[in-house]
């Protein structure tokens, strides 16, 4: 039995889906359900014995005490987090409540289970922490990509409450001991990402006749790593990893967003043309750039690739354009997440 957090958003629910899929070890969910979470993502396993949701805060340590006790897990996985650079900016306060606060009950809460178990349960156990390479900070052009051993030099109040929840994990393992493991991805993309981030959001505004912004000059630098990887990647360091190590996850995948955007306008052109036979391209907006926009990040993927044999199987090619076709094909799925809030939140953001 494993215990993952934040597993009915984006990322955590492909995580389900890929685990499921291949291992037969039970998964018990606990998430809080903000906007980004949606049982949508999981529908197809409601009736999977192996899946057990839990509607809750990482920060809640009687809930979490309980869980850890019923279910005697033998490692947790803390995807939960606001992950949304654009919402910190704006409202920096939950960020610092989930990805810092949340993070550090979450930790005290798994420590007092892991020290009371037998030797050599606590020998097996591990705390994964999922997080991101936006805690290194920005590149210039040329230097070289993101190692482990870069300095922490966070941008924005999320990749500042990233960082330190990264610093409280690594502290936990110096201090008490606590097996941790720690993975740094770059961006991901493909099925389930809610379309307030820049690849589902022009999908989506596209086919909707609607302006496709691009903030700044749109030649900021992203490295895209197709979230069925990221999710390998993540089983694998669980496996294999070396105990109080950090492993960066990347796709070898530098594009500048604008050519992310055309990219993607070019797939619908083929896939679904517009009904006026003009290009996707012509709804291209620059709008106002994004304060203290990082201008570009990369990703050193060797670490992981030497020691535990992971590397990415898509290209951007092949993960593009199942990620299109993958919203064509789920306009429920799209309606579900595109109601109020989401309204609300597009509003204010785009006016
Ligand atoms: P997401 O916003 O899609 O999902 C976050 C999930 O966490 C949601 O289901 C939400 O309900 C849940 N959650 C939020 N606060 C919670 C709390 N206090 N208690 C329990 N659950 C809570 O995020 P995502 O894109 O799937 O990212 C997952 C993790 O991966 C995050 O830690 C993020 O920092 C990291 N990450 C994301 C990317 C990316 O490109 N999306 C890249 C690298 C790392
Ligand atoms: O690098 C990993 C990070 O990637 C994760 O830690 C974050 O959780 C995840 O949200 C993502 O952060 P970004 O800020 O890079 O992703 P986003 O999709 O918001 O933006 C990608 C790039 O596109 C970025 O340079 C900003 C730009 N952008 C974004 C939006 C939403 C636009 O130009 N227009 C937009 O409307």
């Amino acid at each position: 039995m494993i215990l993952v957090t934040g597993c009915a958003g984006f990322i955590g629910s492909n995580f389900v889906h890929t685990w499921l899929a291949e291992h037969d070890e039970p998964v018990v969910n606990l998430d809080q359900l903000t906007y980004a979470g949606n049982l949508d993502n999981l529908s197809s396993l409601a009736k999977d014995p192996r899946h057990i949701f839990v509607q809750g805060d990482i920060g809640d340590r009687a809930l979490v005490d309980k869980l850890l006790a019923q279910h005697k897990p033998r490692a947790v996985l803390n995807f939960a987090a606001e992950s949304h650079v654009d919402r910190s900016i704006h409202g920096p306060g939950d960020f610092i409540q989930t990805n810092v606060v949340g993070t550090f009950n979450l930790l005290e809460s798994v420590r007092a289970y892991w020290s009371a178990l037998p030797a050599a349960e606590q020998a097996a156990f591990r705390f994964l922490h999922v997080s991101t390479d936006e805690v290194y900070g920005t590149l210039a052009p040329q230097d070289p990509p993101f190692a482990e051993t870069n300095p922490f030099e966070p941008n924005s109040p999320y990749a500042a409450s990233k960082a330190s929840s990264d610093h409280l994990v690594r502290a936990w393992h110096h201090t008490y001991g606590l097996p941790v493991l720690t993975t740094n991805c770059s961006n991901n993309y493909g099925p389930f990402h809610f379309p307030e981030k820049l690849i589902p959001l022009v999908i989506l505004n596209a086919l909707a006749g609607k302006p496709l912004p691009i903030y700044g000059d749109g030649q900021q630098v992203r490295d895209w790593l197709f979230v069925t990887d990221h999710c390998h990647a993540i089983a694998r360091v669980l496996e294999a990893g070396r105990v109080g190590e950090t492993y960066n996850v990347g796709g070898w995948n530098e594009k500048a967003n604008i050519d992310v955007v055309k990219t993607i306008c070019a797939r619908l052109d083929q896939l679904r043309s517009r009904s006026d036979g003009k290009p996707y391209a012509e709804q291209i907006t620059f709008v106002k750039d994004r304060p203290g926009h990082d201008r570009r990040y990369a990703i050193d993927a060797r670490k992981i690739e030497r020691e535990l044999g992971w590397k990415p199987k898509e290209t951007f090619e092949s993960g593009i354009e199942k990620t299109v076709q993958w919203y064509l094909d789920h306009p429920e799925w799209v309606q579900g997440v595109t109601s109020g809030e989401y309204r609300k939140w597009i509003g204010k953001q785009y006016g």
